[in-house]
């Protein structure tokens, strides 16, 4: 039999470390070619080498989607080099956490500008080419799916521009879903809880010592990845429209 997503092609953003990276592997193991988007190309190549060695195909993107030209030239080449796009994972962001009260402006800068304005360029540029697969792909459907994070759900003290990102995340979501559903893209957001990867790892000392015993249980970037897949491999009539994932423990 041959596999769910054979003959599509799926572009990821945040492709050379956890989430990504895991549905990156995921994605090519159901027959997609995948498109790898992050600034770490050495990261990105590693990933293409195994995808490659399993028989898949993998095309390296080094760029910095919160620069609109780079996020829309990743998109233009992954149809030039693949020539088609199916699937748009929106997965690149960071989560910079601490009190408001003094917090570095820059930190909030780079959250908006990644979280909210790097999806977007990617959601915009990937849009045209989703709806031409939707009519004419080997699926007669295609996937965008946005991950947000049970912070896109409940604002906590000390999460409050991370949360307000994931928030806007989640309306757009929405209202791209109520768009372009009846042309078949479908429009899912994913909110994980605590998954083991490196996203914690880029806040302040200080934070990060606050933080510390803040998340218990994790999730692997695996068990987000599986999540993905079942949405992106479900039948053109059915649609999952929003997927919130936590770890067992996770009381909030
Ligand atoms: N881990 C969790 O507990 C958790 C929970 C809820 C939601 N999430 C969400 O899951 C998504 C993935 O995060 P993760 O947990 O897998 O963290 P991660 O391991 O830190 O991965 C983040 C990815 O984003 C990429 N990235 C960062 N800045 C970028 C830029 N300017 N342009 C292109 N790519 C960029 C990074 O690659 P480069 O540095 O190579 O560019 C990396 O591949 C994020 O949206 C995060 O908010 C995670």
């Amino acid at each position: 039999m041959k596999p769910v997503l054979d003959g599509t092609v799926a572009l990821v953003t945040g492709a050379s470390s956890g989430i990504g990276s895991a549905t990156a592997t995921a994605l090519a193991a159901q027959g997609a070619a995948v498109a790898l988007a992050a600034r770490r190309a050495d990261r990105l190549e590693a990933l293409a080498g195994d995808i490659k060695d399993q028989g898949g195909t993998a095309l390296v993107l080094e760029c910095d989607v919160t620069d609109e030209q780079q996020a829309t030239g990743a998109v233009e080449r992954t149809v030039a080099e693949l020539g088609r796009l199916d699937t748009l994972i929106n997965n690149a962001g960071v989560m910079l956490l601490g009190p408001v009260a003094g917090a570095p402006l820059p930190e909030w800068q780079q959250m908006v500008q990644l979280n909210v304005l790097g999806l977007l360029y990617c959601a915009h540029a990937a849009l045209p080419h989703l709806l031409r697969a939707a009519q004419d792909g080997p699926r007669q459907v295609a996937d965008m799916v946005n991950i947000s994070s049970v912070a896109g759900r409940a604002a906590r003290n000390g999460s409050g521009v991370y949360a307000l990102t994931k928030f806007g995340v989640g309306a757009f979501s929405e209202s791209l879903r109520q768009e372009v559903t009846r042309r078949y893209v479908r429009v899912c957001l994913v909110e994980p809880g605590a998954t083991a990867t490196e996203l914690a790892s880029h806040n302040r000392p200080e934070v990060l010592e606050s933080i510390r015993n803040q998340f218990g249980q994790r999730m692997e970037a695996a068990d987000i990845a599986d999540a993905i897949t079942y949405i992106v491999t479900r039948p053109r009539h059915v649609a999952i429209n929003e997927m919130l994932i936590r770890p067992t423990e996770q009381e909030r």
